[in-house]
């Protein structure tokens, strides 16, 4: 994969690739103190949509809030307009979005107000996040030995760039172990989300999944819960434990990066057929058509780059 493009925006201009440095003594890269997005362009009949764009700089805002910083350099107007232009700048009709807020400028001794907030977007061409076979053929995951944050003391609603040092402990464990994928439980142990996915369960043609006080509101979640209610599926959030995902008929993740696939197999138990099953196969398919722009809901989703 390679991250490369002509331009990123910084701080109000787009400069080129090379140009894009923030300096070592950043706080951000020290302490993790930052809060990012992440976000797709699709290719549609009119040219490069962003897909929910608008929710996902609003989420950029709601996460700046919940981590402390109290002023601000851009509105949200500006950063969905950035997005976009960055997005035309490299002329990608199809690509990854990761816009970064991060402490700069002060904020060394661990307090917010002492430093100010830097935005950076970047753009690159991503495809296949869990794997070129992942949709077709789901992927393999095992329960991780890391448990997902705490909301006390992490705050699970927030994109906060230090809150990653947990999936990344949970990822590349499961990796070494030969999965794709780590699933985690809360700390009263029962299952929260993956590493970048939520996650849900398929069982007698319900659909179940974990409730948001532990978790990041994914706007996928929210996107594939208002798809299958269109196709007439009831989704219950509720609290799930590891084993109700062993005998499940089908489970599912949802994110930006990996979309809607299917876990063939959790901690060495096939589950269901061990194929993808039909209800995430459903999803996949209206997922694929609402980005694409050949879905009703497409219109109020679609943010075109124009
Ligand atoms: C921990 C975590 N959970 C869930 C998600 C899915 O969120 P979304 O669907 O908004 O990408 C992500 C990805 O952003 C994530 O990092």
């Amino acid at each position: 994969m390679s991250m490369k493009s002509k331009y990123l925006w910084m701080n109000g201009e787009l400069v080129e690739f090379e140009k894009a440095t923030i300096h070592f003594l950043t706080p951000v890269a020290h302490y993790g103190a930052g809060v990012f997005e992440g976000i797709r362009c699709y290719a549609t009949d009119r040219g490069p949509a962003v897909f929910r764009l608008r929710e996902h700089i609003e989420r950029l805002f709601d996460s700046a809030l919940v981590f402390g910083f109290r002023s601000l350099p851009f509105t949200t107007e500006q950063l969905v307009s950035a997005v976009k232009e960055t997005v035309k700048a490299n002329g990608f009709t199809e690509c990854y979005i990761r816009p970064l807020m991060y402490l700069t400028d002060g904020g060394w001794n661990l307090n917010v107000d002492t430093g100010k907030a830097g935005v950076g977007i970047a753009v690159w061409e991503w495809n296949n996040y869990l794997g070129e076979e992942a949709q077709e053929k789901g992927v393999r995951a095992n329960i991780s030995s890391f448990t997902r944050h705490h909301p006390n003391v992490m705050l699970t609603k927030a994109k906060i760039s230090g809150n990653y040092a947990n999936s990344i402990l949970a990822k590349t464990e499961s990796v070494r172990l030969g999965f794709d994928e780590a699933i985690l439980l809360d700390p009263q142990g029962y299952v929260a989300e993956c590493t970048g996915e939520n996650i849900f369960v398929v069982r007698n043609g319900l659909i179940y999944t974990p409730p948001i006080m532990a978790i990041l509101e994914g706007i996928t979640r929210d996107s594939l819960i208002k798809l299958a209610t269109d196709l007439g599926y009831s989704v219950v959030e509720q609290a799930i434990s590891r084993d109700q995902l062993y005998v499940a008929d089908e489970v599912f993740v949802s994110g930006t990066a990996a979309e809607c696939i299917g876990l063939r197999e959790i901690d060495f138990r096939l589950i269901g057929t061990g194929k993808t099953g039909p209800v995430t196969k459903a999803l996949q398919r209206a997922y694929h058509a609402a980005i694409h722009g050949d879905h009703p809901r497409s219109m109020e989703w679609l943010d075109y780059v124009g």
